[in-house]
């Protein structure tokens, strides 16, 4: 006989997404439990992305999770692009007017998201088996599971959230579900070593064989790629044959600078994909992140993506279950599958640009190898990486105009009154002074003209369901309200 419970939103997958979202749920004051069937400490040790926008960093700290990865991420103002042999930087923060990358490896990001909801007490269920949704077209979906102890669970929930990955079981649920893919004819080669970084920011490096790139996880810990056939075989590569290949494909004319080797603690093959999903809602049913779509990891996009899909989720979700409002809700796909696609382009556009592709004709590797095309690319200028990049993070993740309300203090409704007839400059510059006591919302669309309306946000809305959750301090999304 199976545990019966109930929860307005049913979480599956506890990787960024899931995570995320049951923690902006809580501070919207909505109940969730959160089903994974990997362990926590299998979740907490998967070797994923690295590169978090502007965008994101703010938002962890606007959700209040950004305390170690203020303390220990590592900022860089822009990359290194290398084609034939030439190193040129790039730098985001002059090309974009203040933006930059941060690195913090995603391991990093679900430690410091589990620690927080089981601080919190939030209902997360690790090494769950048998996992499964039905009824998304009703109105109490089920989500269903055995715990670790071999309990079996039936959960009734307002919706349901498929944060469950590529690999999940939600997305098969959507009916007549379009799905546009793209695999590639490489893949990468990926090692951590134990060796500080040689270079101060990341080197995209397109040598004639193939791509590599040179990342980091930290002071300590260099992450490093080879472009590679796909499915190769990793005993292909010895510990000195990758080391040797490293060094060719970033070797710079007229120069002895070399990368620096240490310890390799990790070795994989991942294979390189374009995919999207369309719708990513069908009834009760929400997908979010790698369950929905998947970019090549050229373009650091994958963790990005993913957590602005919570926040239009978060928000929608809070409108639906906590003011009956569904507008936001039935927005949803459009609203993250117009981001996901120009996410999905600049991926392609990237990997292409970078890689040696095996499968091309002359035509192909002329069109990529212009030297009009990388001039503009090293000077990011009209074709892209700095303002490219930048631009795709500067997009709204949501309109600040179509946000629910709810009935405001009176102090803060005078405020807002004074700052609807103050001119948009004047009303920015006030605007920090008031957010201090009252955080406003996540990162959001440009301003509208004329008249401006502050909207409390998930933080301000926070009501703890259990007991200790604390209203995050942080900082205003400065990228949506300074617009
Ligand atoms: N039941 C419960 N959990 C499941 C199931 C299932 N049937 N299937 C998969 N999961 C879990 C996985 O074990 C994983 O922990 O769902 C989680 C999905 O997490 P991710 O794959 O990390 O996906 P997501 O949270 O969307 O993260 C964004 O974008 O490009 C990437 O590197 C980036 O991994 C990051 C991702």
């Amino acid at each position: 006989m199976a545990v019966t419970s109930r929860t307005q939103v049913g979480i599956v997958g506890a990787g960024p997404a899931g995570l995320l979202l049951s923690h902006l749920l809580t501070l919207a004051g909505i109940d969730s439990v959160l089903v994974e069937n990997r362990s926590r400490a299998y979740c907490e040790a998967r070797q994923r992305a690295g590169m978090l926008e502007t965008g994101t960093v703010e938002l962890l700290r606007s959700a209040g999770v950004g305390k170690r990865l203020d303390a220990e991420g590592i900022e860089h103002d822009g990359i290194y692009l290398q084609f034939a042999g030439e190193r040129h930087n790039l730098n985001f923060r002059e090309l974009t007017g203040g933006r930059t990358v941060t690195i913090y490896a995603q391991p990093e990001i679900v430690k410091d998201l589990i620690a927080r909801r089981l601080a919190d007490g939030g209902a997360v269920e690790f090494s769950a088996s048998d996992v499964a949704v039905s009824g998304i077209t009703e109105d109490r979906p089920l989500l269903s599971y055995t715990d670790e102890s071999g309990v079996a669970h039936q959960v009734s929930c307002d919706v349901i959230a498929g944060c469950d990955g590529f690999h999940g079981i939600c997305r098969p649920l959507i009916p007549d579900i379009s799905v546009y893919e793209r695999s590639y004819p490489f893949a990468w080669l990926g090692i951590l070593a134990d060796a500080a970084p040689a270079t101060d920011e990341l080197i995209y490096s397109r040598h004639e064989d193939g791509f590599a790139l040179y990342s980091m996880r930290s002071h300590a810990v260099s992450r490093l790629y080879l472009q590679v056939p796909p499915g190769e075989p990793l005993e292909n590569w010895p510990d000195d044959r990758i080391w040797a290949e490293l060094n060719r494909r970033f070797k710079v004319n007229g120069s002895d600078w070399s990368v620096s080797e240490g310890r390799i603690t990790d070795k994989s093959v991942t294979p390189m994909r374009s995919f999207v999903a369309a719708p990513m809602r069908h009834g009760r049913l929400f997908l979010a992140g790698d369950a929905a779509h998947i970019v090549p990891p050229t373009g650091a996009k994958g963790l990005n993506l993913a957590l602005s899909d919570v926040v239009v989720l978060a928000n929608a979700l809070r409108a639906a279950l906590a003011h009956a409002d569904w507008d936001l809700a039935d927005a949803y796909s459009d609203t993250c599958l117009d981001r996901v696609w120009r996410a999905t382009h600049f991926s392609w556009w990237m990997t292409s640009m970078l890689h040696v592709n095996p499968e091309a004709d002359g035509f192909d590797r002329q069109l990529i190898a212009q030297p009009a095309q990388i001039r503009d690319v090293i000077a990011g200028g009209g074709a892209f990486p700095g303002r490219e990049l930048h631009r795709l993070q500067a997009r709204p993740l949501r309109p600040v105009t179509a946000l629910p309300r709810w009935p405001r203090p009176p102090a803060y409704r005078a405020l807002e009154a004074v700052f609807s007839r103050l001119p948009p400059a004047a009303g920015d510059r006030r605007l920090s002074l008031v957010t201090r006591h009252r955080p406003l919302c996540f990162p959001a669309g440009p301003r509208p003209t004329g008249r401006w309306s502050p909207v409390p946000s998930l933080v301000a809305r926070h009501k703890p369901p259990r007991s200790s959750v604390q209203a995050p301090a942080g900082p205003l999304a400065r990228e949506g309200l300074a617009r």
